[in-house]
């Protein structure tokens, strides 16, 4: 319920929460409620009562459902709406159905909401904040992007006064740690997924993660805020892991660069550039030390400059810091009866630019016939399009079958006159194939 008065808010004995899903970070948050009552109605100025949990059958067998009062659970979503009780409805279910008909029900009928969910909220965040907005509730979801580490609320207050020229960004632990391993070990795309399926940093249909949807996700999230537009998860250029080689790794490392799935963002005057795919960066930049399952996210403004969030980007605990604290600021919202805010300032209009815009340096490792003029052929593909190299290498010769590897670093190039001279290149006779091609950020 919207309240509307100050006074009247203030005789709120305790806050009511409803808990929707029972999964792991669900357990987490509730099990935090309970554990830190004192500290937490503290913060408050009442307690914060756990009053119904929105569950499916199958969560009464988790062993979270044991650590909870039985009477709180319903499996029954009207039971659980018409629950008076509740002030905040906190969603932890993800994926996007049926939680968008969940967060729509909770703030048309002026509950407070927060949610951990990054695809619901990538896919409809402009929908909910206008609904949150006309029912004067608030919208909270600082973990839907990098775990527990803060960015939702720097965006959204600390960094405000900024204008935001780029985010630099590995916020897919699943996939850095993949990348670390290939890395270090030397191991191939697929060992390194096996691994991360062993020790659960990797679900048994790893798509999301690997294939950089779960970043589009956290990108379209951040650049939102950043940049006060509305971009979409459909607006990213995207590209996945499952393409690099250990090969790659070897020349990256004996250039001097490291791999990393980037989530990219740059704002210029007149456009707004979305990207996440693998890049090479240099081996001595801050992201490039970032390892195993950690995120880390550059964001540089004119007045701020460069500012790096490092951090555990998912887990129950993690996660369950940032919700608990987005819980407690809807409460303090309730007990002092204010809405949540505008936190998404009003669009620019700046339009994406199209990825064939866009100009990057490049690497490309090539298999050619080892043979005379191969390489000029190469080159003059190159120059045609404008593409200048700024070095060279080649290896592995195989005399057996007449071949050689070679790898190109460029200088900077237009995607789509990249995209065109590899057309060509791969229609060349002498090209056998054109084993990658990655982006270069520097
Ligand atoms: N699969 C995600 C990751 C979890 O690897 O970062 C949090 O979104």
């Amino acid at each position: 319920m919207y309240l509307d008065s100050g006074a009247k808010a203030m005789k709120k004995q305790s806050i009511g929460v409803g808990l929707i899903g029972l999964g792991t970070i669900a357990g987490q948050v509730a099990k935090v409620l309970i554990e830190k009552s004192d500290a937490l109605a503290e913060h408050v100025g009442c307690p914060l009562v756990l009053r119904k949990v929105k569950v499916l059958p199958q969560d009464l067998t988790r062993p979270q459902a044991k650590e909870l009062d039985s009477k709180l659970f319903t499996t029954d979503t009207d039971e659980f709406f018409a629950t008076p009780e509740i002030d905040i409805v906190v969603e932890a279910i993800g994926g996007e159905n049926p939680a968008r008909e969940y967060l729509n029900r909770a703030l048309s009928s002026g509950k407070h909401v927060v949610t951990s969910n990054k695809e619901v909220i990538a896919k409809h965040g402009a929908e909910f904040l206008s609904l949150a907005q006309l029912n004067g509730v608030g919208l909270h979801y600082e973990a839907a992007v990098g775990g527990g580490i803060p960015l939702i609320g720097p965006f959204q207050r600390d960094l405000l006064a900024n204008e935001i020229s780029g985010i630099y960004a590995i916020i897919n632990g699943t996939t850095n740690f993949i990348l670390t391993r290939m890395a270090r070990d030397g191991m191939d795309f697929p060992s390194a997924l096996s691994r991360a399926q062993e020790l659960g940093y990797a679900e048994a249909n790893p798509r999301d993660d690997i294939e950089g949807i779960d970043a589009t996700y956290k990108l379209a999230i951040l650049s939102s805020l950043a940049f006060h537009s509305r971009v979409r998860p459909d607006d990213i250029y995207r590209e996945g892991i499952s393409r690099l080689s250990s090969r790659d790794f070897q020349y990256a490392s004996e250039l001097g660069f490291a791999i990393k799935l980037l989530a990219i963002a740059k704002q210029s005057d007149d456009s707004i550039e979305v990207r996440v795919h693998p890049v090479f960066i240099p081996e001595d930049s801050l992201l490039a030390k970032v390892e195993g399952v950690y995120n880390a996210i550059l964001v540089e403004g004119d007045l701020v400059g460069k500012v790096l969030f490092f951090g555990e980007g998912a887990g129950p605990l993690a996660t369950s810091s940032a919700v608990v604290a987005n819980i407690v600021a809807a409460a303090k919202d309730v007990v002092v009866g204010v809405g949540g805010g505008a936190y998404w300032k009003a669009e620019t209009g700046k339009q994406v630019k199209p990825m064939a815009e866009i100009e990057t340096r490049y690497y490309l490792r090539l298999n050619v016939a080892d043979k005379p003029g191969v390489l000029a052929q190469i080159s003059k593909v190159l120059g045609d399009h404008q593409i200048s190299i700024s070095s060279f290498i080649q290896k592995l010769t195989d005399s057996a079958a007449q071949t050689a590897e070679i790898v190109i670093m460029t200088r900077p190039a237009q995607e789509k006159a990249m995209q065109q001279a590899l057309d060509e290149l791969a229609s060349l006779q002498v090209v056998k194939e054109i084993s990658n091609f990655i982006r270069v950020e520097a």
